[in-house]
């Protein structure tokens, strides 16, 4: 059994490459992808290869480096190139705020490089950032981990949306990584995981990855959700975030606004685990998040065969809002934010969070 991971940088800066796990394959195949050109990763990216926030941001971060190996080396000519190149693999995904967070921590990092360094040490200057990017990525999973394991109770039951795992993140994942504490704590809980339409990362990731981790998991259709709650059946919910606005409002896969409406309407609390990187504070409310929307054939021809008529009109949102007062709370690597506000927000994150490209 490989070990789970969503990618991994090999070498040096000058000649090394990024193992990215393809997740498109998961779980029938597992298919390590060497790349060592920038337009692959961001291929990868737009084409869910690798994604899930943090990993979306790391992958962005190695695919700069990867960029700025053809670039010229003259001061003229560098960080223009620099700030081109990670505005094109900005634009690979929308949504998720941790690819402009760390592409514009790389380029901030770079325009205080030294005066006179090599095209090589100013690479392994970039590369040594990135790994920074995915240390911190690791210890914050680990803390969200820590400070969200208490709300599982023993015997609970814990539904949660979309992928937000080891396949998510550089680390054990955000609502995931609740979810390994408590079982690595030794508490007995049953998951169960959306299988999430229309991509099916709930069944084709969360499951795998649960089960593979020895946790009990159950995966149902996200149209069931309602019902096993009915059933109070679901103690808890956790998802993990693609961008959360000043005031807690929080994109997430879509299908993640109509569980909180559903855990709100079952007295069911209902908690987002998010790492200071996902956070957007220079959005006032949710209002202003991008969401993405992709093609139609991921709906009417998802896996390779057609299960709707050809030419239906479609809408394909792949990440919907959620409000803050829907969110019982907020996980982050600091703590957690109970009924989430502007307020507590701020205080909360005051002096870590860093903005993304500008
Ligand atoms: O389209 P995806 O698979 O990238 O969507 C991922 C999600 O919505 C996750 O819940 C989110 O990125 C948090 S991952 C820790």
């Amino acid at each position: 059994m490989t070990t789970v991971f969503s990618t991994r940088w090999v070498g040096d800066a000058l000649s090394g490459r990024l193992d990215l796990l393809d997740q498109t394959l998961l779980p029938s195949e597992e298919r390590v992808l060497p790349l060592t050109i920038a337009s692959d990763v961001r291929e990868a990216i737009v084409s869910l290869r690798v994604r899930g926030a943090p990993a979306i941001g790391v992958a962005g971060a190695y695919a700069l480096i990867l960029a700025a190996r053809d670039l010229p080396l003259d001061d003229e000519a560098w960080s223009p190139g620099l700030a081109q190149q990670a505005d094109w693999l900005n634009r690979a995904r929308p949504t998720a705020v941790n690819l402009s967070w760390a592409l514009g921590r790389l380029v901030r990092h770079d325009s205080t490089c030294p005066v006179g360094f090599t095209r090589t040490q100013r690479l392994e200057r970039l590369l040594a950032e990135a790994h920074t990017i995915v240390a911190e990525d690791r210890a914050m999973c680990a803390s969200m981990g820590v400070h969200g394991a208490p709300l599982i109770a023993s015997g609970a039951g814990v539904l949660t949306h979309c992928n937000t795992g080891v396949l998510a993140t550089a680390g054990d994942g955000t609502a995931l990584a609740v979810m390994y504490a408590a079982h690595r704590g030794g508490v007995p809980f049953r998951a169960y995981a959306d299988e999430t339409r229309p991509l099916l990362q709930g069944a084709r990731l969360t499951a795998w990855e649960l089960q593979r981790a020895g946790i009990d998991v159950t995966l149902l259709c996200d149209g069931m959700a309602a019902m096993l709650m009915k059933q109070k059946r679901v103690d808890l919910v956790l998802v993990g975030a693609d961008r959360i606005a000043a005031n807690g409002d929080t994109a997430n896969k879509i299908g993640t606004y109509g569980l909180a409406v559903m855990a709100h309407y079952h007295g069911v609390p209902f908690y987002v685990v998010a790492p200071s990187s996902s956070f957007d504070l220079a959005l006032a409310d949710g209002s202003g998040i991008p969401i993405e929307e992709r093609k139609a054939e991921e709906i009417t021809c998802g896996f390779g065969r057609y299960t709707a008529p050809q030419n239906i009109p479609v809408y394909n949102p792949a990440f919907d809002v959620t409000p803050a007062e829907l969110i019982t709370g907020i996980i982050t690597e600091r703590g957690i934010v109970e009924r989430p506000s502007v307020a507590s927000i701020a205080k909360h994150l005051g002096g870590v969070w860093q903005p993304g490209l500008s």
